[in-house]
């Protein structure tokens, strides 16, 4: 795999174009468009959502409806927009009706998406409802119980910060959840912040008496 954002870059658009007839799952008959995830390739900040939904099938990018203006919403009250950002889901196509992902849909599609966030190299990944915070945290705990609380992760062969958020489709209509998405949306900068290149250690305070350089940390 390359290793710069430019050859990272080629190899999604690469990943982007094997997908476009893919037929791994039956959804392929029902769908209008792939829809495999739009933002930037070397975003530090990922969201991954369920599946997509009419207007996503549509028009062939996540997060275009109801759901997608809330996210957008939520991304200006942290200062970010979506060109700095990027946004999947666990399945590229959409469920008839908008009904529940299937274990063999997910299945087939799960590789790709772990391949997006190989290449992308996020350092947060967001997820936002159920089903992809299950997946990507390989554990069957609900987002009811985990959201908000950031764990460590390995993606894509790289370590990361898993974010679990409640669905912003399922807070549209829930007023006290949209709070809750709210005050959890907000610590995303405090995220990235920790996860950026860790600061060199702040200097120990002179000793009174000077003391071997060991002592001091220094070696
Ligand atoms: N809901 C999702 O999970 N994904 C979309 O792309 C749109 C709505």
């Amino acid at each position: 795999m390359g290793t710069s954002a430019a050859e990272r870059r080629d190899e999604l658009i690469a990943l982007y174009r094997e997908v476009q007839h893919c037929q791994k799952c039956p959804l392929h008959a029902t769908r209008t468009n792939v829809v495999f995830g739009s933002g930037n390739a070397d975003a530090d900040l990922m969201f991954v959502g369920e599946a997509p939904g009419h207007h996503e099938d549509q028009q062939g990018k996540p997060f275009v409806g109801q759901a997608g203006k809330l996210l957008d919403k939520l991304l200006a009250g942290i200062g970010l927009g979506r060109e700095q950002v990027y946004v999947a889901n666990v399945l590229m196509c959409r469920p008839p009706g908008n009904r529940d992902p299937q274990a063999d849909e997910i299945e087939a599609c799960e590789g790709f998406l772990f391949r997006k966030v190989a290449l992308i190299q996020p350092k947060v990944v967001a997820t936002l409802g159920n089903f992809a915070t299950k997946l990507l945290s390989g554990k069957p705990t609900g987002i009811t119980r985990v959201h908000g609380a950031e764990q460590e992760a390995t993606l894509g062969g790289r370590s990361v910060l898993l974010y679990p958020l409640y669905h912003p489709a399922a807070a549209l209509y829930t007023p006290a959840m949209l709070k809750v998405l709210e005050a959890d949306f907000a610590r995303l900068p405090e995220l990235l912040g920790r996860t950026a290149e860790e600061p060199e250690p702040a200097p120990m305070r002179a000793p009174l008496a000077p003391e071997p350089a060991v002592q001091l940390g220094l070696f």
